[in-house]
């Protein structure tokens, strides 16, 4: 199989997992899912990749109660399948330093809110009681500290009256989903790195994460906030 080869590691529903493989099966984005592991087995985004004909892996905590070994299992495994990007699509398990630090710049996670706003848990609640007039979801490299590797890109959308985190949650979904397939199609048309903790395009250092346009696409190259 050709395109993006990448690696997704999640603990839920997999709807992101989901929308990646519609993506690649409908020809709108050449990518290569190469596995999915989970940390929790009862995921149904394992059944999803299993349905998809895509090897899905589960590393128990159990199994591996240190983080350490953790890790060490997971690294092995990232090892053996060589993904160019890890994505961390609802993955909710810490990674230490050491293994994080071994995939620089090649692992991205999906977080719902309009980083650095809100790292963690809990990101609807805490944008509603705060009295925020907007939130969104955001697309940033995995450095080790939580939430707080340079952003990629971000989907902005308004608070409405009324708003509870359930009715934000749902708003959301589709607009998460579309902005993982833009990023995704970004990692595949450019040279996407992390240099000096900042995001670099083709080379060219971004300061600010890419917005989702109207159209589901990322605003395109040269209009963007590049910083000069
Ligand atoms: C997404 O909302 C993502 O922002 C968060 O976890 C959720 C994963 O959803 N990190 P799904 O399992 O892909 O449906």
């Amino acid at each position: 199989m050709t395109g993006l080869r990448c690696l997704v590691l999640l603990s839920g529903r997999g709807s992101n997992l989901a929308t990646m493989i519609a993506a690649r099966d409908s020809g709108q984005l050449p990518l290569d899912i190469c596995a999915v592991i989970s940390n929790r087995s009862t995921a149904p985004g394992l059944d999803i990749a299993r349905q998809a004909d895509i090897p899905a892996i589960l590393v128990d905590p159990i199994r591996y109660p240190e983080r350490q070994d953790y890790d060490r299992q997971l690294s092995r495994l990232i090892q053996e399948w060589q993904p160019e990007l890890i994505v961390l699509a609802g993955f909710m398990r810490i990674l230490g330093a050491e293994l994080v630090n071994s995939h620089h710049g090649r692992m991205i996670n999906l977080h719902p809110s309009l980083l650095p706003k809100y790292t963690g848990l809990d990101t609807y609640n805490r944008a509603l009681t705060a009295g925020d007039s907007h939130y969104g979801a955001s697309i940033h490299f995995v450095t080790p500290a939580l939430d707080a590797g340079a952003l990629i890109s971000q989907a902005v959308l308004a608070i409405e009256p009324g708003d509870t985190a359930e009715i934000m949650a749902a708003r959301l979904q589709p607009v998460e989903h579309q902005l993982l397939v833009a990023s995704l199609e970004l990692f595949s048309q450019h040279t996407v790195e992390l240099i000096d903790d900042m995001l670099h395009i083709d080379g060219k250092p971004y300061a600010k994460p890419l917005p989702l346009a109207a159209d589901g696409r990322l605003i395109p190259a040269g209009e963007f906030n590049q910083r000069s």
